[in-house]
C-alpha cells in the first residue's frame, strides 16, 4: 500500500530505532537511541525531523526513559520523568506537536500516579500511551488524505515544501498523505517538490519518499515556483505545518511563506495539511510562535562543501510564519476547514 513500508521510529527490543534523515538520500542507515538523552540528541541534530514524527519521538523517549529508571518509588520516577520531559522540550521550540506529545504522556503518568499504581504500572501505562500516540498519528494522517483528496482535481499538477510526508510523522504524512490519498482514490498527481534549502528536505527525502511510491516527482529549486506558476504548471499548493495558532496563521519551513503569497499572486489554491496536534490554540496568533534559529553551517554549506565567504553573517530561521488570510483551507484529521478559521470550534471534545 502507499505510503505503509517507509520506517520512520520504531521499537527494537528495548531501544528506539529511526532512519537516519540527514543521510537519505545516499544512504539508508539508522540510528538507535537507548536513552532519553540519546532521542534528545537525535531530535536537535535532525535525524528525525517534522513535526508529527518530533512529538511521537518526544513520546517514545519518555517511555524509553521509564523502562530504563531504576526508581523504586513513584516519587523518585516521576521526578526522574519531568527532567526527562525539560530536556526533550529544550530541543526545537517551534514543533507544538513536541509539547503536545510531552504533555499527552505528563498526563499519562499523572492518571497512573492518581490511581495509585506501582512503577512497573507506571512504565507499562508510558509504553501504551506511547504506541497510541505513534499509532494515532497515522490514522491521523490516512485521515486527512482521505479529506484532502477531496481538494485535489481528477488531473493535478501540485506543488509542495519541504517534506511533510512518512518520514515527517508516524507514516504516510500531512501535506504527502493529501498526495496519496488523491493518488489512492485514482487521481493522476504530479508533483513539484521544492528543494529546501538549507536542509533541503525536499530535494532529498520528499523526492526520495515518493519516487519509492512511483509517484511522478520533479524537484524545483526554491527560486523556480514563481515560474513555474506563471507558466501554468501548477494547480495546487499544500504544505504541512509546525503549529497553527488560533486564528490560522500556520508556521511551517522557511520559504513556505512566500509560496503562499505567490499562489494568492496566480490564484492558485493554498492548502495547509497536519493533524489536530499541530493546532495550538492557546496561541492566538502567528506572531506569538516561537521561531528556530539554527545553526549558520547549515546555510554556509552544502553537505561538506563550503558555499559562503569566511567571516560574513548568515541567518538560519527555520521557519516562517503564513497569514491565516493566504490560507485557502486547512486539511485537519477531523475535516476540512476554512475560512474564516475559527479553530476552537472544531477542537476535540476533551476525555
Ligand atoms: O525542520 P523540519 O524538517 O523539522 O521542518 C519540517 C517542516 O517544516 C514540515 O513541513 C512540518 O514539520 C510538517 S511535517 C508533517
Amino acid at each position: 500500500m502507499i505510503g505503509s513500508m517507509l520506517p520512520t521510529i520504531a521499537w527494537d527490543g528495548d531501544a528506539i530505532i529511526m532512519v537516519d534523515q540527514r543521510k537519505l538520500p545516499v544512504t539508508e542507515t539508522y540510528v538507535t537511541c537507548r536513552t532519553v538523552t540519546e532521542v534528545a540528541k537525535a531530535i536537535r541534530t535532525m535525524v528525525i525531523r517534522g513535526a508529527p514524527a518530533i512529538g511521537v519521538c518526544a513520546a517514545m523517549g519518555l517511555a524509553l526513559q521509564a523502562a530504563r529508571s531504576t526508581a523504586t518509588g513513584t516519587r523518585q520516577f516521576a521526578t526522574e520523568f519531568q527532567k526527562a520531559c525539560d530536556l526533550l522540550a529544550a530541543t526545537r521550540p517551534t514543533a507544538v506537536n513536541l509539547f503536545w506529545a510531552i504533555e499527552q504522556m505528563k498526563q499519562a503518568l499523572a492518571q497512573g500516579v492518581h490511581a495509585g499504581e506501582s512503577v512497573e504500572q507506571l512504565r507499562n501505562r508510558l509504553r501504551l500511551t506511547a504506541d497510541r500516540l505513534h499509532d494515532e498519528d497515522v490514522e491521523s494522517c490516512r485521515a486527512i488524505g482521505r479529506h484532502g483528496a477531496t481538494l485535489v482535481p481528477t488531473q493535478a499538477r501540485i506543488l509542495t515544501h519541504c517534506n511533510a510526508g512518512a518520514l515527517a510523522t508516524a507514516g504516510y504524512g500531512t501535506a504527502l498523505g493529501v498526495i496519496r490519498g488523491a493518488v489512492e482514490a485514482g487521481h493522476r498527481v504530479t508533483v513539484l517538490a521544492d528543494e529546501t534549502r538549507p536542509f533541503l528536505q525536499g530535494a532529498r527525502l520528499t523526492a526520495w519518499e515518493l519516487t519509492r511510491d512511483g509517484i511522478d516527482t520533479t524537484v524545483i529549486t526554491d527560486n523556480m515556483a514563481a515560474a513555474m506558476m506563471q507558466g501554468g504548471l501548477v494547480e495546487l499548493v499544500v504544505v504541512g505545518a509546525d503549529r497553527i495558532a488560533a486564528n490560522g496563521d500556520a508556521a511551517n519551513k522557511i520559504g513556505t511563506y512566500g509560496l503562499a503569497v505567490l499562489a494568492h499572486a496566480h490564484g492558485l489554491p493554498f492548502y495547509v495539511a497536519a493533524p489536530w496536534s499541530t493546532i495550538d490554540l492557546s496561541t492566538p496568533t502567528g506572531a506569538s510562535i516561537p521561531i528556530e534559529e539554527r545553526p549558520a553551517r547549515e546555510v554556509t554549506h552544502v553537505g561538506t562543501t563550503q558555499v559562503v565567504p569566511d567571516a560574513v553573517a548568515v541567518r538560519n530561521p527555520s521557519f516562517d510564519v503564513t497569514p491565516a488570510r493566504y490560507i485557502t483551507a486547512i486539511v485537519t484529521d477531523r475535516g476540512i476547514i476554512r475560512p474564516p478559521f475559527a479553530l476552537d470550534a472544531h477542537a476535540p471534545a476533551r476525555h
